[in-house]
């Protein structure tokens, strides 16, 4: 029998609970946040992660916040400006909390204001659930059949609210009978790839290879991939793409070796107010993420690191950016201010 798609965020009568995605894929465990505090560092240690995924947790994390805050309001606005430096990269989560702060109107009793968070919370769930669904149908319809793709990170069920953006274009194409090979990379240092994106995979019943990225170049050299498929964290206005770390060696491998580059991604992380990549800050985490991956903690003395987690691939190097809203194709620059503009 099939399993339940995986989820990794739960709203219920007022209480948040989120699947703690450091303990996959051998265990799974759902912890209760209290208050935003909790969510702030459920976020910055990727108990969390994935741009729509922390989001969504942000905005209940605004919910919670206001409910703690009852009618102290400049509290509320200064828990929220520190939630979104959590994780820098990831519009998404800038974006949810900027649309819960809108929620509240002037004047409204704080009983009002709570009842309009939580609504406002589970709308951006919802929506970015059928986000989801419509990108999945329109990207899998790019991929002919007997196509060859290639992921990165963990871009399914656990980081967004529903299939996903690429993974869940990936899975849809295979279960159209589009596909005949997934390829997924482990995505180091964290392993997004080997811990979630298998896991997810497996359940999804859709066989897949994993490889080290270093083994990337020689797949595509052998010619053995149609298309790199990938979500993003922010997408600038000209079509600049920030995504996991190895993304941009992907897309020049991809062009290098006649393979196409599509990017699948909700409104919500397209940035109209960066104007390209080179304005995105790129969040560095610490140097014992590298350490740990092999087991080796506080490393070893005198070695240091270099720990970009995200990487900006040029709108050059991109075929198609899916959203909701339509399927982009270069120049971006219009791409996306239609997109906008016909909201
Ligand atoms: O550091 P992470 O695991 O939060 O990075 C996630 C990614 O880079 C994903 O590709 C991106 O958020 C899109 S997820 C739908």
């Amino acid at each position: 029998m099939k399993k339940r798609r995986v989820e990794s965020i739960r709203w219920h009568d007022g209480r948040l609970l989120l699947l703690d995605q450091r303990d996959l894929p051998t265990a799974e465990n759902w912890v209760e946040m209290p208050g935003i505090e909790a969510i702030h560092g459920a976020i910055s240690d990727l108990l969390i992660r994935g741009a729509p995924a922390i989001g969504i947790a942000a905005a209940y994390g605004c919910v919670l916040a206001a409910a703690h805050r009852v009618a102290d309001t400049s509290a509320w606005h200064g828990d929220l400006d520190r939630l979104i430096e959590a994780r820098p990269t990831a519009v998404n989560l800038r974006w949810a909390i900027e649309r819960m702060r809108a929620t509240v109107a002037d004047g409204s009793t704080p009983g009002a204001a709570l009842a309009d968070l939580e609504r406002a919370a589970c709308k951006i769930h919802s929506d970015d659930l059928a986000a989801n669904q419509e990108m999945a149908r329109a990207g899998a319809s790019y991929l002919a059949p007997g196509s060859r793709v290639l992921t990165h990170c963990n871009t399914g069920s656990l980081a967004t609210a529903g299939v996903g953006t690429a993974l869940g274009v990936i899975v849809r194409a295979w279960h159209e009978g589009r596909l005949k090979s997934v390829h997924a990379c482990e995505t180091r240092p964290w392993l997004q790839g080997l811990r979630l994106t298998a896991w997810e995979l497996a359940r999804e019943q859709v066989p897949c290879n994993m490889l080290v990225e270093s083994a990337a170049a020689s797949l595509l050299q052998a010619r053995e991939i149609d298309w790199v498929i990938t979500g993003a964290d922010r997408i600038a206005a000209n079509g600049d793409v920030a995504n996991k770390i190895g993304t941009l060696m992907l897309a020049v491998l991809a062009r290098h070796f006649g393979a196409r580059m599509m990017v699948v991604a909700p409104r919500s992380t397209v940035d109209p107010d960066t104007a390209d990549g080179r304005q995105i800050q790129i969040e560095h985490r610490p140097a014992d993420e590298i350490w740990s991956s092999a087991g080796i903690a506080g490393g070893l003395p005198g070695i240091g690191a270099f720990n970009p987690v995200f990487d900006v691939t040029p709108a050059r190097l991109i075929d198609l950016i899916v959203t909701e809203g339509g399927v982009l194709r270069p120049p971006y620059e219009q791409a996306i201010s239609g997109l906008f503009g016909a909201l």
